[in-house]
């Protein structure tokens, strides 16, 4: 499995942990960064991963900010991104089988690196369960299209008028 992970610096220490676990369980891991303690500003580094895996080029993100909800908002901005922010393991759990995230996000300053780690393997090793959550699944990328299409007609109208 190709993994993105990406932080910002309230994430960085525990980015680092779960890149070194990962590496260490023969995972092909690619660090977009940050690469130190340095203020960084979360939605730079989320959207960036958000794209990669929008793009394809990766599997799964795993993004880490102080609370993981910055870089929630932000993945979730990607159009084709269902990222989940997960404090237990029953919720990385449901996000992989209900809704096929294909994005973590988690909060260094709200879970110890424990439950961090055993909430990654759950969200990694849980396949999408299919049947009724596909249809909801789909509903999701449908109705983002259409949001999309609505907004871009209004947009244009609105410069017509201008
Ligand atoms: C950084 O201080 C903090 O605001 C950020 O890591 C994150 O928690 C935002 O959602």
């Amino acid at each position: 499995m190709k993994i993105v992970l990406a932080s910002d610096h309230a994430g960085f220490a525990l980015k680092e942990m779960l890149r070194r676990d990962l590496q260490k369980r023969g995972e092909q891991v690619f660090n977009l960064g940050v690469f130190d303690e340095n203020a960084a500003d979360y939605p730079d580094l989320a959207v960036l991963a958000a794209l990669a895996v929008r793009k394809g080029e990766f599997d799964r993100g795993i993004l880490v900010c102080g609370t993981g909800i910055g870089v929630s908002i932000m993945a979730n901005k990607v159009q084709g991104i269902r990222a989940a922010l997960c404090g237990d393991c029953f919720s990385a759990r449901s996000a992989r089988a209900h809704n096929d995230a294909n994005i973590l996000t988690l909060g260094a300053r709200v879970v110890g690196p424990g439950l961090a780690l055993d909430i990654v393997h759950v969200f990694l090793k849980t396949p999408f369960a299919g049947g009724r959550h596909q249809r909801r699944v789909e509903k999701i990328y449908l109705l983002e299209q259409q949001a999309k299409k609505q907004l871009d007609a209004l947009e244009n109208s609105s410069s017509s008028a201008d």
